[in-house]
């Protein structure tokens, strides 16, 4: 894994935003795997201003999404449909045709899953897959103990991240326990993942997912065994790794054209 150490979140946001951003430079047509949660917004903020300060086109892009509240309607504030509207598409030149999210109020969901993957593997699938990680390890929706190996699939969400995620909610009584998530075997397809992690309460995910061993306790550490894998942490998200001067040690040295600009 490649693992990037940034001391704030506004510098975490900068390089992943800077990391997309030079994909879509090199690839115009490239597909895209995009996340929600608290932990993408600036980065989402600051691809909107490369848009419209320096024209980072977005005409030719494709997007998947992965995740989904089940029974949560696209216009619900608290579906990630309407968080992707409001945090990133909705200011691009992005069409709308070429977006994807899955769809948590689909008649038949689980015919619904499989049509995600088709349409995933019908445009050569995904160039780059943007991650948050829980905390308690999970990338999706995959919670610990999944498979990981999963596909795009209905998933029962953990009491622990209803409890992280219960005051976005201002009804709780509205906060779903299904989801529809790409899988872990799903995300490892993708050519380069990206983890970003801010915040003292990703500290003991972010360790088990780099150091720790492969282990559905841990979905992220399936990414071990991704060919490609781009880890940006705050600094107290990294507080717990043991190999930090390592992982500097390694940016230091790198050539020209492995870093991002
Ligand atoms: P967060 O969520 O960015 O809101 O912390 C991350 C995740 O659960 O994947």
């Amino acid at each position: 894994m490649e693992v990037l150490i940034r001391d704030t979140i506004e510098e975490v946001s900068l390089l992943g935003a800077q990391v997309v951003a030079q994909l879509l430079r090199q690839k115009p047509n490239c597909v895209l795997g995009l996340a929600t949660g608290r932990t993408p917004m600036r980065l989402y903020q600051e691809l909107i201003r490369l848009h419209e300060k320096e024209k980072l086109d977005f005409s030719r892009v494709t997007t998947f999404n992965l995740d989904e509240y089940v029974g949560l309607p696209p216009d619900h504030t608290q579906s990630y449909h309407f968080y992707m509207q409001k945090n990133l598409f909705r200011h691009v030149n992005i069409s709308r045709q070429s977006t994807h999210v899955p769809d948590g109020c689909a008649p038949n969901l689980r015919s619904s899953c499989m049509a995600y993957e088709d349409a995933i593997r019908a445009v050569g699938g995904i160039d780059l897959q943007l991650l948050g990680i829980g905390s308690n390890g999970h990338i999706g929706f995959n919670e610990p103990t999944g498979s990981l190996n999963s596909r795009t699939w209905i998933k029962i969400l953990s009491e622990k991240t209803l409890k992280d995620n219960a005051s976005l909610f201002t009804k709780p009584e509205e906060q779903p326990r299904h989801v529809v998530t790409m899988g872990i075997g799903t995300i490892r397809e993708a050519r380069h993942c990206v983890v970003l992690a801010c915040g003292a309460q990703k500290s003991r995910a972010v360790k088990a997912m780099i150091e720790g061993p492969v282990s559905s306790m841990c979905p992220a550490s399936a990414l071990q065994l991704h060919p490609r894998t781009t880890v940006i942490a705050d600094i107290d998200a990294a507080a717990g790794l043991e190999q930090l001067d390592h992982y500097r040690w390694i940016e230091q040295h790198k050539l020209d054209w492995q870093t991002y600009r």
